[in-house]
């Protein structure tokens, strides 16, 4: 991405008069389409709409995820106006996410950022997704200190960054194979569950034991810190092959639970690790894996056991929303940043 330093016209319209920034954040990396209108480091409005199509398919078809976005990007960028009474005349710039994701999907919400910033004359910053998920977790947290650590787990990553500062990222963990949410949404096909997997085994785990099955939990060889979680979903398969449906369907809280759990305790462990190693107290864990009920209350048990402060993002801000998106245009706007109109969507950014 190409940035510019260059003064903003309405940047400076706004220093003048000493009134706050609007910007406009979309997101369409996945299979939500959402938009949201910041002013003053605040959301005023976070419009989600979920593509319920892809549940009929146990996962996301990216072609069908392109036309959704198609259809419903005008209306929620209208309805995210009207609910924080913008009108398109006071925003001062529109930031949106260029990638990760699916291509096509990222396309719809890019080119329509693009058209908005042509026709209102005002500037457009790319967002990296992960760094809005980074956002979602700070962003009304004023505890949080530099350096700290930052799980960001969601349905395409499971990564843990140290953050020095806000652009200063080293990576400490990553995935081998699937990422957790992926975990979650392939465990739950396996158990005849719906789409997203995560909170339908979070639903069908209560009242189970979550040590009904001792499911592995998984290290990679050669690796101090990186996860890998293929295993686990082979081990479920493994376990419910010899059983028949209605053994699967009388024990399925007890093996919902017992599968969430070692999905969450291989998370926590590398966190709790990589805490103690790196001296660094403060963690933020934050993507869709961060609405998980049991996770954030084994979080909180670890917190109490430790010397590790944990933060989670309001539950709304956890799974895709363009409310983190805006944000994290918000402070890059303000800092008199924007990109070019050639700026492409890439598939596979990294932080
Ligand atoms: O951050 P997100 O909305 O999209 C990506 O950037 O991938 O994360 C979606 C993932 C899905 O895999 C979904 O199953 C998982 O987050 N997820 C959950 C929960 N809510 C969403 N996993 C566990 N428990 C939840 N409550
Ligand atoms: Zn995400």
């Amino acid at each position: 991405m190409k940035m510019n330093h260059q003064k903003l016209r309405m940047h400076q319209r706004n220093n003048t008069t000493n009134t706050a920034l609007i910007v406009l954040g979309i997101e369409s990396s996945c299979d939500e389409t959402s938009a949201s209108i910041v002013k003053d480091h605040k959301i005023l409005s976070n419009i989600i709409f979920s593509q319920e199509i892809h549940s009929q398919y146990g996962g996301v078809v990216p072609e069908l995820a392109s036309r959704e976005h198609q259809k419903n990007i005008a209306y929620v960028v209208k309805k995210s106006l009207e609910k924080s009474n913008t009108q398109l005349k006071d925003l001062d710039g529109i930031a949106v996410t260029y990638g990760a994701g699916l291509k096509g999907a990222l396309l719809v919400g890019l080119n329509f950022a693009k058209g908005m910033s042509i026709a209102l004359g005002i500037p457009f910053i790319g967002i990296n997704h992960l760094e809005g998920h980074l956002y979602s977790s700070i962003m009304d947290n004023n505890k949080l200190q530099f350096p700290f650590i930052s799980l960001i787990v969601s349905g395409g990553h499971t990564q843990i960054w140290k953050v020095n500062k806000i652009g200063k990222y080293e990576l400490l963990a990553n995935t081998v194979d699937d990422a957790a949410g992926e975990a979650f949404d392939k465990g739950a096909r396996l158990l005849g569950l719906g789409y997203p997997g995560g909170p339908e085994i979070q639903k069908i785990s209560r009242g189970g034991d979550p040590s009904h099955i001792n499911f592995p939990r998984p290290v990679v060889k050669k690796s101090k810190y990186d996860f890998s979680f293929s295993g686990l979903k082979t081990a479920l398969l493994y376990r419910i092959k010899d059983m028949d449906n209605n053994t699967i369907k009388q024990n399925i809280h007890h093996i919902a639970a017992s599968y969430q759990e070692a999905i969450i305790d291989t998370l926590l462990d590398r966190v709790e690790r990589i805490s103690h190693n790196e001296k660094i107290s403060q963690v933020s864990i934050a993507g869709g894996v961060a609405a998980n009920k049991r996770f954030r209350e084994k979080s909180k048990i670890l917190s109490s056991n430790n010397d590790i402060s944990i933060h989670f993002p309001d539950l709304n801000l956890c799974t895709d929303n363009a409310g983190m998106i805006a944000m994290a245009g918000y402070e890059k706007i303000n800092n008199g940043l924007y990109s070019e109109l050639s700026l492409e969507a890439n598939p596979n950014l990294s932080l």
